[in-house]
């Protein structure tokens, strides 16, 4: 008879360690990452909590460089329109820096990442975009337990939420928004040190 799998005995140090010690990673090898594992750290992430346990979250993983070179650059056309146009966010969010990055060679969108992993939820349902985000984060750490590496892909995200048009570039299904996007690939270095952050901030009433 098959029993149901139990938690392993994690300590405490470790499980805080391993949260602490997650960092994004920006550069990738070219390689693509097996899709067993991807698909491995995409059902760790199906565990993620979810307001009511609705479990809104789909995913579309997009696959390859070029396809992916291709939508950091529909980004980046439509943050030169913004900076042109005088759109508010567009000075707010630096878009004119970035796409003189891109001008110059540089991929500030997606990194020249192998792969680019969205997040999505019923446009209709409130509580998508929050359990997108917990499960997106979910997903970047099983990812680095199995050794691959992971970085918000932020700029998606904004454009995917301010420009319709992008909707059909990933093809997305009707009625469903992004809410979450992390580049993931073979990080071509590793960090060992945990980082400094600011100290904890906090009120006990
Ligand atoms: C919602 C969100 C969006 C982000 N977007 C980007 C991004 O577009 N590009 C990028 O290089 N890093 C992005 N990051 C990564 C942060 O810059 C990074 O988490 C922070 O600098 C701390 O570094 P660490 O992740 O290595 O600990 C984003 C992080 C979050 C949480």
């Amino acid at each position: 008879m098959s029993r149901a799998r139990t938690a392993p005995d994690v300590s405490a140090e470790q499980v805080a360690d391993w949260l602490k010690s997650r960092r994004s990673i920006r550069a990738y090898r070219e390689t693509l990452v097996d899709r067993p594992l991807i698909e491995q750290a995409l059902e760790t992430a199906r565990f993620a909590p979810s307001g009511h346990n609705r479990q809104p979250v789909s995913w579309i993983v997009v696959s390859g460089r070029d396809k992916i070179s291709s939508l950091a650059s529909a980004v980046i056309e439509w943050m030169r329109n913004a900076v042109a146009g005088g759109y508010p966010a567009a000075a707010r969010l630096g878009f004119e820096g970035l796409v003189r990055r891109w001008d110059q060679g540089d991929d500030q969108i997606c990194r020249n990442a192998p792969h680019l992993l969205l997040a999505h939820g019923p446009q209709s349902d409130t509580i998508a975009p929050g359990s997108c985000i917990i499960a997106v984060t979910y997903l970047q750490l099983a990812a680095a337990g199995l050794g691959l590496g992971t970085c918000w892909a932020g700029y998606v995200m904004i454009a995917m939420g301010l420009e319709p048009a992008f909707a059909k570039l990933i093809g997305l299904p009707e009625g469903q928004q992004v809410y979450g996007a992390t580049l993931l690939g073979h990080a071509r270095y590793k960090y060992h040190a945990i980082p400094a952050r600011n100290e904890l901030r906090v009120e006990w009433r």
